[in-house]
C-alpha cells in the first residue's frame, strides 16, 4: 500500500531540493488542484494507512504525466464527493486528451500492459491471494520526474530550438521528452537488486508460493526461495554492491536483451527455453560479458547454494573454512587463557594505578621489573 501513496507523496523529496515556486507547466483544466494543492489532505483508511491526497504542483508539473490531465488517469471521478473507490487507476487505460502522434490513436501503455500480462509477474490491478504478491505497474514505477537532477532545461538548447521554433514552451517540452530517454535515465543496478530483491528475498511470501505451487502441482525454479540472498552471496552480487556497474544484475540475465525497455516486463521463468538463462540459452547470455564463456563457464551458478543437494563442491567448501575458521579463533582464545593462566601461576598480579596490566615479581625469579 505504501507505494501507491508514493505516487504524490515521493513528489515532495524534489520539492525541498529546490523545485519550488516555478509557474505550472500544466493545464489544470479540471481545477482538481482547487482542493488537491492542501498539503493536510489525507485521511486514514480502515485498515489504519496513512494516505495523503495531496498533489504538489509545482512537482507535479516537471513529471512524465503532467500533461495527462487528472480524469484521464482518475476516470472513476465522475462527481464529489465520489462513491467508494474499487480498482483506482489501472495503466491500460485509454488516454481521451493525449494522442500518439506517431500512429494518430488515443495513447495507452496497453502494448507493455499485453506482454507484462503474459510474463511470470502478469496479474489484474484488483487481483486478490497469491496473486497480489506480485508487482502491479506502480510497484515498479512512481511518477518520475523529467530528467530529475535539472532544474530547468539547459538555456543553450533551448536558445537553439527557438531560433526555428520560436516558443520556448514547445523546445522545452521536447527536450524533456528526449533528452530523458537519450540520455538512458534508467535504474542502477544496485537499484534493480532493491527493486527485486524485496520480493525474491522475503522468505515468508516465497515460502507460501511453494506451497501453493506444490498444491497446484506447478513447478517452480529450483532457486525460486533463494534467488535474491544467493545472488547477494554471488561474486556478482558482491561487487554491484560496492559500486560495480559492469557486473550482472538480475535484468541482465533475466531480461532479454533485444530491447531492454519491453523486455524487463516479459520476464519469464528459466524452464521456459526462450528464457535468457534456460539451458538452451544461457551460454550466449554469459557471453554478452564474459567473451570466452563456454558451456563449462556457464554452469557456474550464478545463485550459489551451500545446500548438499545443490552444490556438493561448496557445501563441502563452506563446511572446510567454517572448520578452519572456528580453529583458529579457539586457538587464539586458547592461548590468550593458557598466557593468563601461565602469569597466574608464576604470581603475578593485576595492578591497574601504575599503568601495567601484569606487575611481575614472580616465584620464579623471572622479574621483568627491576625491584
Ligand atoms: C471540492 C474539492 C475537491 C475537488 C475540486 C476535487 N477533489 Fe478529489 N477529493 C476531495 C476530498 C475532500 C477527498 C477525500 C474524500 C474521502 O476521503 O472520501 C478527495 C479524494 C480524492 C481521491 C482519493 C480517492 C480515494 O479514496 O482513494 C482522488 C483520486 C481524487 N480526490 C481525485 C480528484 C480529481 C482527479 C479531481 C479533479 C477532477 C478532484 N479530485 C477534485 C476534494 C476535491
Ligand atoms: C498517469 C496517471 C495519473 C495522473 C495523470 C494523475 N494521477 Fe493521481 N494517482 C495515480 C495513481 C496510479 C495513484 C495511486 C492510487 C491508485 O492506484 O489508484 C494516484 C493517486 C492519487 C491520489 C491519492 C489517492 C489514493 O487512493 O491514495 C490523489 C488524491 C490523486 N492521485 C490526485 C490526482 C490529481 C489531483 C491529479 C491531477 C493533478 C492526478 N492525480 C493525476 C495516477 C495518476
Ligand atoms: C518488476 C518491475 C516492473 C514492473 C511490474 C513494470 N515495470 Fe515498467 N520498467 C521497469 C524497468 C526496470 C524499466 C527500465 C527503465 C528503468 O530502469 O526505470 C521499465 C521501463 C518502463 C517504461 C519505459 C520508460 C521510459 O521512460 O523509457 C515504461 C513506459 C514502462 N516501464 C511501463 C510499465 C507499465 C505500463 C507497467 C505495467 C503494465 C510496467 N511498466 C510494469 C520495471 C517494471
Ligand atoms: C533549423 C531549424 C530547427 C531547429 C534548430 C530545431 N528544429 Fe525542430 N523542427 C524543425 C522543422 C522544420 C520541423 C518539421 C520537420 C518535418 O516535418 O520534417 C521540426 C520538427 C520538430 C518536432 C516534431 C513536431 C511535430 O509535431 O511533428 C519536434 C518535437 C521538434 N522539432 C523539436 C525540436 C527541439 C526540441 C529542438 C531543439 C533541441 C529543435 N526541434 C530544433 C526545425 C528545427
Ligand atoms: C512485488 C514483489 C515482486 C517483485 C518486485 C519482483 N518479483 Fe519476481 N515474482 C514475484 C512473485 C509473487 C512471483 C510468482 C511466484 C509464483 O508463480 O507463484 C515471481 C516470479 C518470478 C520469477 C519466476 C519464478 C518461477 O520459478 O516461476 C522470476 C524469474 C522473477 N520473479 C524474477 C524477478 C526479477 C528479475 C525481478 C526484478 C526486476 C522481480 N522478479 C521482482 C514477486 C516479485
Ligand atoms: C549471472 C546471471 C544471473 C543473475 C545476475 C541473476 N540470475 Fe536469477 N537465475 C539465473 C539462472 C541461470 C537461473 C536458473 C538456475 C537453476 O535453476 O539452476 C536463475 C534462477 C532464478 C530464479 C528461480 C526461477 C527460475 O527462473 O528458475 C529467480 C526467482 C531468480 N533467478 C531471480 C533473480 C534475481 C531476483 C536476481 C537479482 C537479485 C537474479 N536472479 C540474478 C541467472 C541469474
Ligand atoms: C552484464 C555483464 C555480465 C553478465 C551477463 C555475466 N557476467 Fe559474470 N561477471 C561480470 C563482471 C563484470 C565480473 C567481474 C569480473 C572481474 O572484475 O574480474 C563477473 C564475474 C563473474 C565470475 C567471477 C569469476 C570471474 O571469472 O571473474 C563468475 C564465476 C561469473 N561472472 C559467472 C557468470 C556466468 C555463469 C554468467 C552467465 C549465466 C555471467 N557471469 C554473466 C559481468 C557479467
Amino acid at each position: 500500500m505504501g507505494m501507491l501513496i508514493r505516487w504524490c507523496v515521493a513528489c515532495i523529496l524534489p520539492l525541498l531540493l529546490g523545485f519550488a515556486g516555478t509557474a505550472l507547466a500544466f493545464e489544470d483544466d479540471e481545477a482538481c488542484l482547487m482542493c488537491h494543492k492542501y498539503p493536510k489532505m489525507g485521511r486514514v483508511t480502515e485498515e489504519g494507512v496513512q494516505k495523503s491526497y495531496y498533489v504538489i504542483p509545482e512537482v507535479f508539473s516537471k513529471t512524465v504525466h503532467r500533461n495527462v490531465p487528472c480524469r484521464d488517469c482518475h476516470t472513476y471521478i465522475t462527481e464529489l464527493p465520489h462513491k467508494p473507490v474499487k480498482e483506482g487507476v489501472t495503466c491500460n487505460a485509454e488516454c481521451h486528451s493525449i494522442k500518439n502522434p506517431a500512429t494518430g490513436k488515443p495513447f495507452t501503455h496497453k502494448p507493455i500492459y499485453d506482454e507484462y500480462k503474459k510474463s511470470v509477474h502478469g496479474r489484474e490491478k484488483t487481483a486478490a491471494g497469491n496473486d497480489a504478491d506480485k508487482p502491479y505497474c506502480i510497484d515498479c514505477h512512481t511518477n518520475p520526474l523529467y530528467n530529475a537532477t535539472e532544474e530547468a532545461p539547459p538555456k543553450k538548447i533551448v536558445d537553439r530550438c527557438v531560433v526555428c521554433h520560436e516558443d520556448r514552451k514547445f523546445a522545452e517540452k521536447w527536450y524533456n521528452h528526449t533528452s530523458r530517454r537519450i540520455r538512458e535515465v534508467k535504474r542502477s543496478p544496485q537499484e534493480i537488486v532493491a527493486l527485486c530483491t524485496r520480493c525474491h528475498s522475503d522468505k515468508q511470501m516465497l515460502e507460501r508460493h511453494q506451497r501453493t505451487a506444490k498444491e497446484e502441482g506447478r513447478t517452480l525454479g529450483r532457486k525460486f526461495l533463494i534467488a535474491g540472498e544467493s545472488y547477494d552471496e554471488s561474486f556478482h552480487g558482491k561487487v554491484v554492491k560496492y559500486g560495480n556497474t559492469k557486473a550482472a544484475n538480475c535484468l541482465d540475465c533475466h531480461a532479454n536483451t533485444v530491447n531492454y525497455y519491453l523486455s524487463v516486463h516479459q520476464l519469464i521463468p528459466s524452464r521456459d527455453p526462450l528464457s535468457p538463462v534456460s539451458p538452451q540459452n544461457r551460454v550466449q547470455t554469459c557471453k554478452q560479458c564474459h567473451l570466452m564463456a563456454d558451456q563449462n563457464y556457464a554452469a557456474l551458478d550464478p545463485h550459489p547454494s551451500s545446500k548438499k543437494e545443490d552444490n556438493l563442491f561448496k557445501h563441502y567448501a563452506d563446511m572446510i573454512y567454517g572448520i578452519v575458521g572456528d580453529s583458529v579463533l579457539a586457538l587464539l582464545v586458547g592461548m590468550a587463557w593458557f598466557e593468563t593462566w601461565g602469569r597466574w601461576r608464576d604470581g603475578a598480579s593485576w595492578r591497574f594505578r601504575n599503568g601495567s596490566s601484569w606487575w611481575r615479581r614472580t616465584r620464579r625469579k623471572s622479574n621483568r621489573i627491576s625491584p
